[in-house]
């Protein structure tokens, strides 16, 4: 699979979305994180923002929910057009079902895992995802230094991945840049986050340009 580059617009000025989304032409994705304060300690921007943000740009929106509730809301982001959408596995009461309705929408389905949580329970899920997302700091907001200890689960989720067929695409989320996504290709993952290391580059869609350059070593 070719590297992908998703730029966190957490890390951007939330006044200027469009102007956000509008310096990163050459990205896959534009990763929107949304954050309901009870699922991680902070607080971002729902639906009606991402419905805007959907008009505002033509790159597709890769929708992050660290909420409580994804099986409520999940399936909402999917019919807004989002063109993917990712639940946490420690948040989802019956992700199965919810996986299904993202699929349905027209969605790509994706589950994230915490630091702290093994991929190993979820292989059996693998079937019901686009994609699984491997957080790489704990949960909830930009510019956390990246946590070298999840380096191994990577390798991990890449063997499972890869045992079912590979088309499970592998993402990492949390302190990717320069200096740590070589590690994080080379574990195995395919697409990567960067929130800090693309919006407070001088120059952004450089920035996405170097990223890219590195991971595909
Ligand atoms: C953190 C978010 C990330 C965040 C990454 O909870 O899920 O997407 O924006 O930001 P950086 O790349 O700065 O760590
Ligand atoms: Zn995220």
């Amino acid at each position: 699979m070719a590297v992908q580059i998703s730029p966190s617009i957490l890390s951007a000025d939330f006044a200027r979305l469009a102007e956000a989304a509008a310096a990163v032409p050459n990205a896959d994705w534009l990763h929107v994180d949304v954050m309901d304060n009870h699922f991680v300690p902070n607080l971002t921007l729902g639906l009606p923002v991402v419905e805007s943000l959907l008009k505002a740009t033509t790159l597709p929106l890769d929708c992050h929910l660290m909420i409580e509730d994804p099986d409520r809301w999940a399936p909402s982001y999917a019919e807004a057009g989002a063109g993917s959408v990712t639940i946490h596995a420690e948040a989802a009461k019956a992700p199965i079902r919810t996986l299904r309705q993202i699929r349905a929408a027209g969605a790509r389905s994706g589950l994230a895992l915490n630091p702290g949580t093994p991929v190993e329970p979820y292989e059996d899920l693998l079937g019901e995802i686009d994609m699984l997302l491997l957080m790489t700091v704990e949960p909830g907001f930009g510019g956390q230094k990246f946590l070298d200890v999840v380096l191994p689960k990577i390798h991990r989720a890449r063997r499972l991945i890869d045992k079912h067929g590979g088309q499970v695409w592998l993402q990492v989320d949390g302190g990717v840049s320069d200096h740590t996504i070589e590690r994080c290709a080379e574990a195995g993952a395919d697409v990567f986050v960067a929130g800090n290391a693309v919006y407070g580059a001088d120059d952004p869609a450089m920035a996405v340009d170097s990223l890219r350059s590195m991971a595909e070593k």
